[in-house]
Formats: structure tokens, sequence, C-alpha cells
């Protein structure tokens, strides 16, 4: 498995911003650091919300990009783009996308009570993860963003050195993270680089090596 740190530059993007979800849309380029070329894959955004990033695509032509959260918290009214659905068991076929995003989903599945219970169920990023991996084409990329050791600890050091409690919570989840960190070296069938994004989130990239 290769790795290697890269700096995530804002790319280029010429699709007019004009809508509503213009600001999901700005949102999720900066973060990933998509190209033009990325916005016209086949793209799955997982823990959508209310989807503006896929709606933005939608309204501008690409009709290969699909939208999957638990609830429909954009109303979204017949649209056959957006699916409410458990995103540990995605309900496409394996090999189905070119591009597979998540953003601000996967630290709510690395917490220190791993396997943590969000939203009424249990959040198992074993589960998740092997389903992106499951549902991207060979060659194609998984991103998502992250916390790594290093941005709990950045976490903790803005804590009142005397608040015992959350020093504890940091702690814990510098603790899992490494976990995390372990659970993606040991996968077999991605490549893995890691991006800078803010000061204290990462992005990390998979790139599927092969078909299962
Ligand atoms: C912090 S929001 C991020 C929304 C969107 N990605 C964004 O950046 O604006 C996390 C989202 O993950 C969804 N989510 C969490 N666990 C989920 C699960 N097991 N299945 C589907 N969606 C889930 C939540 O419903 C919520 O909309």
């Amino acid at each position: 498995m290769e790795k290697h740190e890269s700096h995530n530059e804002q790319n280029e993007f010429i699709f007019e911003a004009t809508e509503k979800s213009e600001k999901a849309f700005s949102h999720y380029v900066m973060s990933f650091g998509l190209t033009e070329n990325d916005l016209h894959k086949s793209i799955l955004d997982v823990g959508a919300g209310e989807a503006g990033f896929i709606k933005y695509l939608r309204d501008h032509g690409n009709e290969k990009a699909f939208a999957v959260d638990l609830f429909n918290r954009g109303g979204h009214k017949d649209q056959n783009w957006f699916l409410a659905a458990d995103i540990q068991r995605l309900p496409f076929k394996d090999d189905t996308f070119e591009l597979v995003l998540s953003l601000a989903v996967v630290p709510i599945f690395i917490q220190p009570e791993y396997p943590a219970t969000n939203y009424g169920r249990e959040m198992d990023y074993k589960n998740l993860i092997s389903e992106l991996v499951r549902v991207v084409k060979p060659k194609g990329r998984i991103m998502f963003d992250y916390f790594d050791r290093g941005s709990c600890l950045a976490h903790k050091s803005h804590e009142s050195k005397d608040d015992e409690q959350m020093q504890r919570y940091w702690e814990a989840r510098a603790k899992i993270a490494d976990e995390f960190n372990e659970f993606i070296n040991n996968l077999s069938d991605v490549d893995v680089s890691i991006q800078t994004y803010s000061g204290w989130s990462r992005v990390m990239c998979l790139t599927k090596v092969g078909g299962r």
C-alpha cells in the first residue's frame, strides 16, 4: 500500500455559482480539491445532509451524481438521485462510482466509545469504509475528512488544562484515531494518501486498486 503526503490546493472549477446549493458546492470543491474533470464523474455523496452539492451537479447536467443520507434533510421530492438509507448498507451494486465523497461524517463514526451509537443506531467505521470500498470502481477514489492523532492533540491543547474531562476526551479520541489508522493501513485493496485540509482535520484519499 502506497502512502504519501500532499497538499490539497484549491483547484479551478468552471460551473457558474448561481443557486442556493452554491455554498455546499464550493465547500465540497474546496474541501476535497476537486477538479472540473471530477465534477463530470459518477459521484456518490455519503451522509450528504441537505445534498446541496449533488443537487448542484444534477442541475448542471451530471446525471451520474447520487446522494445518500439517513434523513431527507433537504426535503427532496420525486428525486431518483437522493436515497434515504444507512450508509453502512449502501443501496448500490459493487464497483458503481468513480468518486465517493463523505464530508463531516467519518468523524461521527470514529468516537472514543467505538462502535458509537448515533441517530439511534450503531456506527461502525469498519462497516462504513468497507461499503465505500465496495461501491467505488477499481481505480476510483474515496475521499473523506477525519481526525488523526495530531488533529485530536491539537484540539486537546486548545482546551483548558484544568478541564480534565475534555483532556481525557481528546486523549481517547487520539487513541481511536490510531486504531482507525491501523484499520486503514491493513486494507488490502486500496492505496492511501493523506491531504492537508484545515488546521486540524485531514482528508484521506483511498484509491481502489482492483476488483474484489
Ligand atoms: C455533519 S452532517 C454532514 C452533512 C454534509 N455532508 C455536509 O457536509 O453538509 C452528517 C450527516 O451524516 C448523516 N449520517 C450519519 N450517520 C449516518 C448513517 N449511518 N447513514 C446515513 N447517514 C448518516 C447524518 O444524517 C447527517 O446528515
